[in-house]
Order: structure tokens, then C-alpha cells, then sequence
């Protein structure tokens, strides 16, 4: 598998503490690559760092075989990021708030138009587009905020606890794009708390600390620790 992201020595401190601490992994293309990891582990600090939202401390990041400096313009073209906490303006309708994210990438409102209803199809948005996002079902503000993006049409797509709170339907319904996305190309770097979410991954960086402590496809961590399951793995694997 071509490597789309590759993370050499990433470390990200804030003041004196260290986030993340060391991590070097990488990525394949089309591939669904899973953060697992404690609450603090690390995890939205490290998507952030590699997607040049926060200064790092040490390390490289790589995205398609170009080492990351100052040109943020280029990556914001290849990359999307739905943010752990919604960016979505609760009193703005779903129609807005796509505008709003469109003309961020410099889209014109005709052209948005037209995208916006390609993603609604594409994502089978059940809502109203007139409707404000506040009186949306968490499910179906979660596929707004995946609309607003994948807008701009990114081949990496970054996703931080996309589904958190969200009804077990409306997970399965997430997580049906999600593997939509990958069919299609499109490399997706996910975080979830849900194990049997992680079963999707084709490969898991589980991080403890700060540290990748382990990175292996569900299977193989599975196996390696003769567990059936990858809540039992985890725990297995923390405590060896
Ligand atoms: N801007 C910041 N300033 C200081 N400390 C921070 C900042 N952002 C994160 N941290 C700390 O860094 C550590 C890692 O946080 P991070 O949000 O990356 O964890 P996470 O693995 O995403 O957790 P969760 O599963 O709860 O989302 C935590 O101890 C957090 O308090
Ligand atoms: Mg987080």
C-alpha cells in the first residue's frame, strides 16, 4: 500500500508537558487508520499537529510524500478535518452553515450549491437543509459536519470521534460512509472509544501517554494476545 502520511518522531508538548511523545507511524492510502487510546492519551493532539493546526516540538510529518513546512494552502486542499467538538453554528441552518464552510475554501455560493447537494445525496442526509443545526439529531449533525468536510473534495480525511454520542443506528449509518470513502480512495484517519468501531480499522495505533504502544491490524492484535476481543486486548496489552 502507497504511504500517504508518514510520522517520524512527532512530538507535541504544551509547556512543560508532553502530549505526544515520540510517535512515528505511517499511513497507507485508501486505508481506515484508527487512534485508539485513553481520554488524554494524545490522540486529537497528534491529528492536530499533522494537520498543521498546532506548532510541533520535534518530528516530521510527510503527507503525500511532501515533508510539512509552512505550506498549510497546499495541505488544506488535500486534507479534511471534522474536529472533535462540532464546528457547526447550532443557530445557522445545515444549508448555511455548508455556505459558511464553503467560502472558506474560496467556493463561490453556486458552485457550494451544487456540491452541497452532491454530499447530501452522497451521505443520504435525512434532514432539512432550511432546518437550524440545533434542532438536527446528533446523527444527522454529524454528516452535516462531514459534508462541510468533504466540500472541497479532500483524498485524507481526518475524524475525530465522528460518531460520540451518537445512536448505535446512526453509528452504523457513519461508519457505512466511512467505509464508502475508503472504497473510493479516500484515506480515513479516525478516532473512536468504540471497540467494535475499531474492528473497521484495517489498523489500530493504540496510544497510552502520548505513546503508540501498540499498531497492528484488529486481527492481529486479537491474535497476538489470544483474546476475542479488542476491549480484552487492550486491557491485556495495558497491563503487560
Ligand atoms: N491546548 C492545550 N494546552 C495544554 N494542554 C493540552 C492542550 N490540549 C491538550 N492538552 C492536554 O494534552 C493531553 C492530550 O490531550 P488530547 O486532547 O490530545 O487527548 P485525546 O487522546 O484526544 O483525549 P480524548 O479521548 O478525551 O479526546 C491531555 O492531558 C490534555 O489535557
Ligand atoms: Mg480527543
Amino acid at each position: 500500500m502507497d504511504k500517504i502520511i508518514e510520522i517520524k518522531n512527532l512530538t507535541v508538548k504544551f509547556g512543560s508537558f508532553t502530549a505526544v511523545d515520540d510517535i512515528s507511524f505511517s499511513v497507507g492510502k485508501g486505508e481506515i487508520f484508527g487512534f485508539l487510546g485513553a481520554n488524554g492519551a494524545g490522540k486529537t493532539t497528534a491529528i492536530r499537529a499533522i494537520c498543521g493546526l498546532i506548532n510541533t516540538n520535534s518530528g516530521t510529518i510527510s503527507i503525500g510524500g511532501r515533508i510539512l513546512g509552512t505550506d498549510i494552502t497546499w495541505l488544506k486542499k488535500r486534507i479534511g478535518y471534522m474536529s472533535q467538538k462540532s464546528t457547526l453554528y447550532q443557530d445557522l441552518t445545515a444549508r448555511e452553515n455548508i455556505l459558511f464552510s464553503a467560502s472558506l475554501y474560496n467556493m463561490d455560493k453556486k458552485e457550494a450549491l451544487i456540491r452541497m447537494k452532491e454530499l447530501f445525496e452522497y451521505v443520504q442526509f435525512d434532514g432539512d437543509e432550511n432546518e437550524i443545526v440545533k434542532n438536527l439529531s446528533g446523527g444527522t449533525k454529524q454528516t452535516v459536519s462531514l459534508c462541510a468536510c468533504l466540500l472541497h473534495n479532500p483524498d485524507i480525511i481526518f475524524l475525530d470521534e465522528p460518531t460520540a454520542g451518537i445512536s448505535p443506528v446512526s453509528r452504523v449509518s457513519f461508519w457505512n460512509l466511512i467505509k464508502k470513502l475508503a472504497q473510493e480512495g479516500k484515506t480515513v484517519f479516525v478516532t473512536t472509544h468504540y471497540m467494535e468501531e475499531a474492528e473497521y480499522c484495517f489498523r489500530i495505533a493504540l496510544m497510552q501517554f502520548g505513546k503508540i504502544i501498540v499498531l497492528d491490524s484488529p486481527q492481529n492484535i486479537k491474535r497476538k494476545t489470544k483474546c476475542d476481543n479488542l476491549d480484552d486486548a487492550f486491557v491485556e496489552i495495558m497491563n503487560s
